[in-house]
């Protein structure tokens, strides 16, 4: 457990490197990350390296035992590169070519940026695989789609479609081109889905491809960046900023070749403030490679470009601090040293002001830092695990975003829903990949499984047969593979496990309506409605209201050895409460606890030692009922079962004695534990 900064010495006067490092020693900081947008400064002229500078910076911070972390420089390619290859630029949806003047100003296919980017990563790779202070590498800078229209994209589109089909008649059928006389003749007929008569309404089945594509487009980029590095510096690990609950690219696809996920959490910015911080977008992080994180990039201060954000206090942000940590984040870098005084981010607050005087922030960096370094003795090692997982794919996000059918239907707010009633109840919850082993969950939940393959059917299936307790939504199965509508009663392919038919639908948006559950209460709903037909599910609400008054809304299965519940309609969080608390006492779930609203709890473990964290992120102090007998490590005692958090206030607590509940009878609980100490180990190696 430690902390460290993103450190720019390219952006001040040598004269200040010094006292930089003096500070950065006193705030407890032992890595740093650095030189990934100093294109212009290491290759000043085309093939003319200048490493000094960073050779210079690197010996004085190893000779304090401060670490490295080194990114490729590749988000900001130098003036002299586009001019000589203008073709760099990416070109729009009008096919207008963008300038110079910001960063991520390159079309990720061009093959001179490819050929220009893979000489200075070798370049780097090959000067610091042996320095000492060097310990990995960040590839470029929190990468997404390659989002370009150029004529080498275009070519290379079709080309990765041929690979794909195969025959042109192939992509005819499954895009079903007959549709408004899109046939195509030759490969070169197909288009980009860039700027046409009606606008952004392509078929989708050639835009869910686009977005593979370009996600793909980013993979392979990275690649030869990682292929490189691993050749030249076999010692050394690499990683990538990632963005939370980004969702233009396959981050599962981004991360399969690095050693571990990093990420950038900002979650009070100029345009959207969460003051609850981002367990969701950590646990996302977490669950794309399920093991431990970095954080790369944490919130620092007051955020923004042109216009600021509010500013957070230092206590909240020790708060937002912790909560990384608590969902499983090993080291929390912060963004970054000095306040820039030149550039785009001039008023994105670092460490330092632009006065470079330790301040309240530098104060604050540095408790936290202290408390990271005590605690580092019992948190080593440890790792999240939990029993319920939420199921999240890419082409789930691409296909909401091409059709997003009714508002209120987004894949983040649907998540969310499920979400926030289950960290209500202070349990660990894992994001992951549908391909994940599924028998170590008791609860698995599908958001809107709207593209759905006969693999991920045959996998549910399995997992609910097996014991497992499984939630679906509406608008689950409705398209196949390449975004074409299924045409077997929805929810296809899942229907028979569910027991129930989708017999009609409506499309509410913002429009309310409402249901009842089997206890009486009423909740409201929006965004969709399912009327359902019963196939040998039962009713659990009913629709009270609207044209489906009367019809059943959420339904109960029993299949093999577990159970689905299918969600046909999108409520206010109260249903998802009642009806989550339900189903978690149904698949003995816990220990759970009450907590009040703005209070994250999440607990990290290894062999023999549970640890709770929790974190008020609200303004006053709250009480919070804790289950068994906790031991501080940071915070107050518990007093007669309940722990005062002061405003913004943070505890750590070892758990002596909490009841084993987890190891219960759900599917796969007897080889969890031999599968959570091959996670141990390869957490372990990971990060050693
Ligand atoms: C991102 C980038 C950083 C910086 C910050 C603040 O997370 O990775 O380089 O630009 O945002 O804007
Ligand atoms: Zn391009």
């Amino acid at each position: 457990m430690r902390i460290g900064v993103d450190y720019y010495p390219e952006q001040c006067d040598e004269s200040c490197w010094a006292e930089d490092i003096a500070l950065m020693r006193a705030a407890e900081i032992s890595v740093v990350r650095m030189a990934e947008f100093a294109w212009s400064r290491l290759e000043p002229a085309e093939g003319s390296y200048e490493f000094s500078w960073l050779d210079r910076i690197l010996d004085k911070l190893h000779a304090v035992g401060i670490q490295a972390v080194l990114g490729t420089p590749t988000a900001t390619p130098p003036a002299w590169l586009h001019a000589r290859f203008p073709e760099i630029f990416p070109a729009d949806k009008r096919q207008y070519r963008l300038g110079f003047g910001t960063r991520e100003q390159r079309c990720l296919n061009n093959p001179d940026m490819r050929a220009h980017g893979r000489r200075i990563v070798e370049a780097l790779a090959r000067h610091y695989a042996k320095h000492p202070a060097v310990i990995g590498w960040q590839t470029d800078n929190e990468l997404a789609a390659n989002l370009c229209y150029c004529p080498i994209c275009a070519d290379k589109f079709r080309t990765w479609l041929k690979d794909k089909y195969g025959f042109l008649e192939a992509v005819n059928a499954a895009w079903g081109t007959a549709f408004w006389s899109q046939e195509y003749s030759d490969w070169s007929h197909i288009p980009l889905p860039w700027e046409a008569k009606c606008g952004d309404h392509h078929n989708p089945s050639l835009q869910l491809e686009f977005r593979r594509f370009q996600s793909q487009s980013t993979v392979e980029f990275q690649q030869e960046q990682i292929d490189i590095i691993r050749k030249h510096a076999p010692n050394h690990f690499i990683t990538h900023n990632l963005m939370g609950t980004h969702s233009s690219m396959d981050y599962y696809e981004l991360a399969r070749n690095l050693d571990f996920v990093s990420w950038d959490n900002y979650p009070i910015n100029p345009w959207s403030e969460d003051p609850f911080g981002s367990p969701l977008a950590a646990d996302v992080m977490r669950g794309i490679k399920q093991r431990n994180v970095w954080v790369m990039e944490q919130q620092n201060g007051i955020t923004g470009w042109n216009t600021l954000g509010r500013r957070p206090t230092g206590e909240w942000l020790r708060c937002a601090a912790w909560q990384t940590v608590a969902h499983g984040a090993d080291t929390v870098v912060f963004f970054r040293w000095r306040t820039a005084a030149h550039g785009t981010e001039q008023y994105w607050h670092g460490v330092l002001n632009h006065d470079g005087k330790p301040r309240r922030r530098f104060r604050e960096v540095a408790a936290f830092g202290w408390e990271m370094r005590v605690l580092s003795d019992p948190l080593d090692g440890t790792e999240v695990r939990s029993d319920v997982a939420i199921l999240n794919a890419y082409d789930q996000h691409y296909a909401f975003e091409i059709q997003p059918q009714a508002e209120g239907l987004s894949v983040w707010r649907q998540v969310g829903l499920h979400y926030t009633a289950l960290k209500k109840c202070g349990l660990n919850v894992d994001v992951i990949p549908p391909n994940a082993e599924l028998g170590r969950y008791r609860l698995l939940i599908a958001p809107s499984w709207y593209i759905l393959s006969e693999g991920d059917a045959a996998r549910l299936t399995e997992y609910v047969r097996q014991g497992g307790t499984l939630i679906l939504n509406a608008r689950t199965g409705v398209k196949d593979c390449v975004n074409a509508c299924r045409t077997q009663p929805l929810p296809t392919l899942l229907g028979e496990m569910a027991g129930i038919e989708v017999d009609d639908y409506d499309p509410l948006g913002k429009a309310e309506c409402t249901v009842r559950i089997s206890d009486g209460r009423e909740y409201t709903v929006a965004a969709w409605a399912d009327a359902l037909t019963l196939n040998g599910a039962s009713a659990i609400a009913h629709y009270t209201r609207g044209v489906f008054a009367g019809e059943p809304a959420i339904t109960c299965h029993e299949f093999g050895l577990g159970c689905v519940y299918y969600f046909g309609t999108f409520g206010e969080a109260g249903l998802y409460d009642a009806l989550l608390g339900r189903i978690l006492d149904e698949a003995s779930i816990g220990p759970r606890m009450n907590l009040p609203e703005g209070v994250d709890a999440n607990w990290r473990e290894k062999d023999g030692a549970r640890f709770l964290i929790l974190c008020n992120f609200n303004p006053e102090e709250r009480t919070v009922a804790v289950p068994g007998a906790l031991l501080p490590l940071l915070g107050e005692a518990p007093h007669e079962g309940s722990v005062v958090l002061p405003a913004y206030g943070v505890g750590v607590y070892e758990a002596v004695g909490v009841e084993e509940v987890r190891k219960g009878t759900g599917p796969g609980a007897s080889d969890s534990d031999a599968h959570a100490e091959g996670l141990t180990a390869a957490s372990a190696r990971a990060h050693s």
